[in-house]
């Protein structure tokens, strides 16, 4: 874990005083920062948007802070032991968090690394589709893991992906979100988040994995209505409120770690179980288009492996690797 940063001390001093006034010989003696320093990073702190009061006598008192992604925001009360406590790289703006990730992966970057930004120029989707990331609006993330799997297992982390975020959308908004295989998270049909997961090899084992999510946290509609080939929602769309975005990243990583030690100590059966409860898919009529083939039939399953089985109508089972899958009604 990396010690925290004289502005991180101080954030995490006003934060914890919910609003009271934090007399600034506290923060001196207690918290070991310097009059100087509080008084440099509480203006520094303005201009980045955060209401701090300052009163002779009183002290100071944070009124609101902005919201954004920045790593003091996430790394605040973040329950995690390995994902984002290590190096969090951000950007106020990059081409793709992904690119970002892979570069450093590439350059020896630590599992746990966190790529993560306020807006991207080139934020990448599935199958060579681009992913709308306004800035400050949606949440756009990207991990390192370097997993001890075989490339044949990889496909669950994304699965895993799916189910933590799954569970910290539920948990911070009440959103009901469904899962749509392989990756999808949707609410009433409509994507709210996407994963894009890649892989490097090396012999038989897996060297790097750069797990990519975005989600529309507070993304406006006239963002998503641009998106031509899929209906869109946001988490503000949904619930008629603006999320914090540093909450719900947090909450991400929590559930994440979770889910990815557990595949890791117990394997994949708790985590499939929990995704199929998620799942959108068992037993609806679907057409998955692979490589440009449209399949139809009902969905059987998925395996352990995330393969979809699919029933064609004579009774058949395909089984399909990867692919665009549409629910039919
Ligand atoms: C999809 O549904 O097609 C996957 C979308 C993945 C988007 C995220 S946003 C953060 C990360 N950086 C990227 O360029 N893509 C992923």
């Amino acid at each position: 874990m990396k010690p925290p940063s004289t502005r991180e001390v101080l954030l995490a001093a006003l934060k914890s005083a919910r609003g009271r006034w934090m007399p600034g010989d506290v923060l001196c003696a207690e918290r070991g920062i310097s009059r100087a320093a509080v008084s440099k990073h509480i203006k520094r702190l303005r201009r980045e948007g955060y209401a701090i009061e300052s009163f002779a006598g009183k002290g100071h008192r944070l009124v609101k802070a902005p919201d954004t992604v920045r790593p003091e925001e996430i790394r605040q009360d973040l329950g995690t032991r390995v994902f984002g406590q290590g190096d969090i790289v951000y950007f106020t703006e990059t081409d793709s968090t992904n690119s970002q990730a892979r570069q450093r992966a590439e350059a020896g970057a630590a599992e746990g690394t966190l790529v993560v930004a306020e807006c991207q120029t080139a934020g990448r989707g599935r199958r060579g589709r681009a992913w709308v990331s306004p800035e400050g609006a949606g949440i756009y993330l990207s991990l390192i893991a370097r997993p001890r799997i075989s490339p044949a297992e990889a496909p669950r982390l994304t699965l895993l992906t799916a189910v933590a975020a799954a569970d910290a959308v539920i948990a911070e908004t009440g959103v009901p979100v469904r899962i749509k295989w392989p990756n999808d998270l949707l609410v009433d049909g409509r994507k709210l988040a996407g994963i894009l997961t890649e892989i490097r090899t090396e012999m038989d084992l897996v060297d790097y994995v750069v797990i990519g999510i975005g989600i529309n946290a507070n993304t406006p509609e006239t963002s998503l209505s641009a998106i031509r080939d899929q209906k869109c929602t946001s988490l503000w769309i949904e619930t008629g409120n603006r999320i914090d975005r540093a909450s719900l990243l947090r909450r991400f990583l929590s559930e994440f770690e979770a889910c990815y030690e557990t595949f890791l100590t117990e394997g994949f059966a708790s985590i499939l179980t929990r995704w199929k409860a998620h799942s959108a898919i068992i037993g609806e009529a679907v057409a998955v288009d692979v490589a440009g083939t449209t399949h139809r039939g009902r969905v059987k399953d998925v395996e352990d492996s995330g393969v979809l089985l699919l029933e064609d109508e004579q009774g058949k089972t395909r089984r399909i690797f990867s692919g665009d899958l549409v629910i039919e009604h």
